[in-house]
């Protein structure tokens, strides 16, 4: 018998993991509409935007307009992600409380991404978090390609947790642990936790799978096995990364609900106004969703 976490967190990251590899700049009015109904739905964690280079990540430009559009409710947290102080310093002029800052244990990427090398990013976070915390910000940091690299291969799980431990000595509230490009499988998914575990509690633990190669609830269910509560997941099954060539999308934010659901966990959101929320940006950017929960439903629906 496996003892599953009896309530879950989800961490919606549709407004900045899925929006941010959009090719056709999606208008700043149709982003805040979206993160509204969002707030609606009883996410308690929405990733709003990001205040990274504009000239490298053009569609989230608009950072500080979407965070001043917002209605912002007092049970829900709007976390932005955050490369460098400048970023911060952009943020905490827009209002903002909770952070969410990015490395990985693959040198490649890390040049590709943030245009330095893995330990000067972690100098980087270092400075950031210390300017973090005079403001009692919240801060996640995410560590990509925990499952593989599309520059490197196969990336060590000591590697992930050596870092792991090192943000989380910092200061770092959360640790997410990102399959960038979805290449991850069950049994390893249970390794990288197993082998962070012996460093970080898995109470600081999230999970970030995308779904290329379909894996991702597979590997969700294994990390719940291991006890992980905190799931990242975007509505629609939007997303991808710019650095990360063929990387699909996050898995599908109604297709871990309808999971958790039969499962009897709680998550205290909606599913019905999450689909809603999911046909308002599907159809504002012109995508079929890629939630099988969604096209079932509506489909059902529509036989109805
Ligand atoms: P850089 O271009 O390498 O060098 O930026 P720089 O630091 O010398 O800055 C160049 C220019 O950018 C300068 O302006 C800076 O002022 C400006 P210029 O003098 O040319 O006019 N600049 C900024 N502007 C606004 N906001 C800032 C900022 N910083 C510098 N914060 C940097 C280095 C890290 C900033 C850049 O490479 C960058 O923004 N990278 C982020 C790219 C990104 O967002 N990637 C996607 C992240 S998603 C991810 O990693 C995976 C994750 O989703 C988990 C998963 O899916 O697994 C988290
Ligand atoms: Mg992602």
């Amino acid at each position: 018998m496996t003892l599953l976490p009896s309530q879950v967190t989800i961490v919606e990251v549709g407004p900045r993991d899925g929006l941010q590899n959009e090719k056709e700049i999606v208008p700043t009015d149709v982003k805040i509409a979206w993160i509204n109904l969002l707030s609606d739905t009883g996410l308690s964690v929405i990733e709003t935007s990001s205040f990274v280079s504009p000239k490298w990540i053009p569609q989230l430009a608009d950072a500080n307009e979407v965070l001043n559009g917002i209605t912002k409710k007092a049970n829900v947290r709007y976390p932005v992600l955050i490369p460098n102080v400048k970023g911060l310093e952009h943020a905490l002029a827009a209002g903002v409380k909770d952070i969410a800052v990015f490395s990985t244990a693959s040198e490649q990427f890390s040049q590709k991404n943030t245009h330095c090398s893995v330990a000067e990013s972690i100098e980087r976070i270092a400075e950031v978090v210390s300017v973090a915390k005079k403001h009692s910000l919240g801060i996640r940091a995410y560590l990509s390609c925990v499952l593989g690299c599309p520059y490197e291969g196969e990336v060590a799980a000591e590697k992930t947790a050596t870092l792991a431990y090192k943000l989380w000595q910092m200061g770092c509230d959360e640790i997410s642990l990102g399959d960038t490009i979805g290449v991850g499988t069950p049994l390893k998914t249970q390794h990288l936790i197993q082998v962070v575990t012996n460093d970080v509690p898995v109470t600081k633990l999230a999970v970030h799978f995308h779904d290329t190669y379909g894996q991702a609830l597979a590997n969700i269910f294994a990390a719940l096995q291991l006890g992980v509560a905190t799931i990242d997941s975007a509505t629609a099954g939007l997303g991808g990364c710019p650095y990360a060539k063929g990387a699909s999308g996050n898995v599908a934010t109604e297709d871990v609900l309808y999971m958790l659901q039969g499962m009897g966990i709680e998550t205290d959101v909606d599913l019905e106004k999450v689909m809603q929320a999911s046909q308002f940006i599907s159809q504002a950017l012109h995508h079929t969703s890629q939630s099988k929960v969604s096209l079932a439903l509506q489909s059902h629906s529509k036989l109805g």
